[in-house]
């Protein structure tokens, strides 16, 4: 028997390459290896965006088609949608009843989101609850392993915590999973900051090849480097950071030697990277260009995954409701 292993990410957007070389990448090699749930967590997001839902079931959609272009197979893991599952919210209500405020509390993420989302009210009971949410969403299946970023590790305490605390005060019906640390490669924006949507400075899977390209011709570079025969330092260009990443060893060589002599100027090592990128992308357009031509196929894969993910939560849920004496 495979090993399981679970994984859910907020529909906040459309996926770029911090996801697609962080979390995408890791799952689509999990999937070989291991049994696979990957799911598209949209109770999570009304979380944090309760008061703007227009989007939610685009975003739900689209992050599926990115997953699926981007080589998440639904022949090898479990592809659905979290809302699709009810029993989810079941066992998180169960699950609350017996987790502790202060547990809550004291996640890192649970003042931090707070403080980073001033503009939002986040005084919710939803959002104290989240990790049991999240807690639900990776027990109801009795996952061994959660793939996830550091930030969530604390998230996958809590979900051991609780599965103690649950089969200590009732019976032992829930394995304790653990962390599957992601390593996700440091990934530099258009603008050198961080990748991220919330930057305005992401590339993302779905951006056409034209766009792509604007995007990198505009990025910015060594800030010392002014006029094309002065030398640069490819050590503090995010430009180089994204080659180390994504290009071939000699480019990558070739890049930090003749950046440093001025032999080559930043366009011509724009366009080097363009290139790579371009040849590593090409599936990914091709595939989502597939997808988008019979839309039906989305609905398929997220209907048949949810009919997979049911008997399994199904199976936990009777022998919780069980162990409770409900
Ligand atoms: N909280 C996770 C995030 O924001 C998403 C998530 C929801 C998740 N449920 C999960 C991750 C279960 C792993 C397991 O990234
Ligand atoms: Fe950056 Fe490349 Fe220009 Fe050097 S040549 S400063 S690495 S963009």
């Amino acid at each position: 028997m495979k090993s399981r292993v679970l994984s859910g990410m907020q529909p906040s957007g459309r996926l770029h390459l911090g996801n697609l070389s962080g979390a995408l990448s890791n799952w689509t090699k999990l999937q070989e290896t291991y049994e696979g749930y990957f799911f598209v967590a949209d109770w999570h997001a009304l979380s944090t965006n309760y008061s703007e839902t227009t989007q939610i079931k685009t975003l739900t959609r689209e992050m599926v088609i990115d997953w699926l272009s981007a080589g998440l197979d639904p022949n090898k893991a479990t592809i659905f949608i979290q809302s699709d599952l009810p029993d989810h919210a079941v066992l998180h209500v169960l699950l609350s009843m017996i987790t502790p405020i202060p547990w809550l509390e004291r996640i890192p993420t649970y003042k931090e989101q707070q403080e980073q989302l001033e503009d939002r009210d986040l005084s919710t009971y939803g959002f104290l609850g989240y990790p049991i949410l999240q807690t639900a969403d990776v027990l109801i299946y009795n996952a061994d392993f959660v793939p996830v970023g550091i930030d969530q590790a604390p998230h996958v305490e809590l979900t051991r915590a609780i599965a103690r605390r649950f089969n200590s005060l009732y019976k032992p019906v829930f394995k304790e999973p653990q962390t599957l640390l992601t390593e996700a490669p440091k990934l530099p924006g258009t603008d050198g900051r961080k990748m991220s949507k919330s930057y305005n400075n992401a590339i993302y899977l779905s951006d056409s090849e034209k766009t792509l390209r604007e995007k990198l011709r505009t990025m910015v570079t060594d800030p010392a480097r002014k006029r094309r025969t002065d030398p640069g330092d490819p050590n503090i260009c995010p430009v180089f950071d994204l080659h180390k990443v994504y290009s071939s060893t000699p480019v990558i060589e070739q890049v930090n030697c003749e950046c440093r002599t001025a032999k080559i100027g930043c366009i011509d090592c724009k366009q080097f990277l363009a290139e790579t990128l371009v040849t590593q992308l090409n599936p990914v357009w091709e595939k989502g260009c597939a997808i988008r031509k019979s839309p039906a196929m989305v609905d398929d894969v997220v209907q048949e995954g949810a009919k997979r993910a049911r008997m399994t939560a199904n199976t936990t849920m009777q022998k919780v409701c069980k162990a409770i004496g409900i």
